[in-house]
């Protein structure tokens, strides 16, 4: 692992330091044939015209193995619709980096999954977006994706790789997490996603149609729970929890600039994949800046590490070190200041609405979904302008 430039004046232990990076999200491109209602996709998207070449993911790559990265999930958008997917995952096997293909699997063939396991992939984590083939569909706005995703499960497995099966759960599948469950025991995972959704980006868009009531959200984390005491030692469940029920918030992506970094699929460094809509953040890119330097010393990186940027109740708050705060993007979406503790916080002034809001939504019927396809108006709705509709309390 290379010097810690910048940061040796910094004691390990205190808050800002940081060593290497554990993980890092590789956008290879934002191209998908999905049309999710939930995409976390940016609402402004690289066009595919700038995004990276073979030669600089490569590069990115070993960069990344020099600076000490553990772990690339290589991702999109749907990463395999690139046809140099295998040069850039032979680029991270040749950097030492343990290897996660992030896929929803259409696209796959057995003779590609083949080659990239001899190439050294290490791991694939599928999606799903429900146990119903027609609700699949339905949600993903794409025909026969149910039928085909099994075909990929059964071929990971037969091909020796660790399976992570991902749902992203909203009101319109909920019922069927005990389902999901199943089907990732029977599809041979040793883990399992239970990520309710996220209300970023698109999904926004799309707050009333996916966001389940109270009860219902209670529930699945009960049957979730059930299931993890029941399946120990054979399926390994990581569950994201619903931040409107929540009573504390989750460190998002484990403490902003601690364990992770983001390359968009046209080289922009990312402490956050959804935090382009900061305003102040000063963006570097893999095409002008080295990713150890930008880690170590960009602005964006050291805007919001450590706990000295932080506002009250956080700043005085015994959890400071333990959830950073929360989330820098849902604190803009709602407060309108990134430097504002998350609003899932119930010390946050703004929780009582944020809740609110998720309770009424929830009990109404639900509005059709507004799919998220590439010809969709890019800026129809900025960040926020839900929210700033609807909650209306400024406290
Ligand atoms: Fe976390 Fe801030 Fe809430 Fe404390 S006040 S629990 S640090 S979000
Ligand atoms: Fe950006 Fe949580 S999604 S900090």
């Amino acid at each position: 692992m290379m010097k810690l430039e910048g940061l040796e004046a910094v004691e390990a232990g205190s808050p800002e330091y940081t060593g290497a990076p554990v993980g890092m999200l590789a956008e290879l491109t934002y191209r998908c044939p999905l049309q999710c209602p939930y995409c976390s996709n940016p609402l402004e998207m690289d066009r595919v015209d700038t995004e990276l070449t073979t030669a600089e993911w490569r590069d990115v790559m070993r960069q990344a193995g020099e600076l000490g990265v553990l772990q690339v999930h290589l991702s999109g958008g749907e990463p395999t619709v690139r046809q140099d997917f295998e040069e850039i995952l032979d680029a991270a096997v040749k950097a030492d980096i343990y290897t996660n293909l992030i896929t929803s699997g259409v696209t796959l063939t057995h003779e590609r999954l083949e080659r990239m396991v001899k190439i050294g992939l290490d791991h694939v984590q599928l999606s799903i977006h429900d146990t119903d083939p027609a609700n699949a569909e339905r949600i993903s706005a794409y025909k026969g994706g149910a039928e085909k995703k099994r075909e990929v499960a059964h071929w990971v497995k037969e091909l020796g790789l660790p399976l992570t099966i991902n749902i992203v759960v909203h009101r319109q599948n909920i019922e069927n997490v005990p389902a999901m469950i199943d089907y990732a025991v029977e599809a041979g995972a040793g883990r399992i996603e239970v990520a309710h959704t996220q209300y970023y980006g698109w999904a926004l868009r799309n707050f009333a149609a996916l966001i389940p009531t109270r009860e219902k959200f209670y529930e699945s984390i009960r049957i979730t729970d059930a299931a993890r005491e029941r399946l120990k030692g054979i399926l390994f469940f990581d569950v994201v929890a619903h931040d409107h029920y929540a009573v504390r918030p989750k460190p998002c992506i484990g403490g902003w600039a601690r364990r992770f970094l983001n390359i968009t699929p046209s080289g922009k460094i990312l402490p956050c994949h959804a935090c382009e809509t900061i305003p102040g953040l000063e963006i570097d890119n893999v095409r002008s800046r080295p990713l150890a330097d930008t880690w170590f010393n960009g602005q964006a990186f050291q805007r919001f590490r450590g706990t000295a940027w932080m506002k009250e109740p956080c700043r005085s708050c015994e959890r400071r070190e333990i959830d950073w705060g929360g989330c820098r993007c849902q604190a803009l979406t709602i407060t309108g200041d990134a430097a504002d503790a998350d609003p899932a916080c119930v010390l946050s002034p703004w929780h009582k609405e944020f809740a609110a809001l998720a309770e009424r939504e929830s009990h109404k019927p639900p509005p059709a979904f507004i799919y998220r396809h590439m010809r969709a108006p890019r800026s129809a709705t900025t960040q926020g302008q839900y929210y700033g509709a609807a909650v209306t309390t400024k406290p």
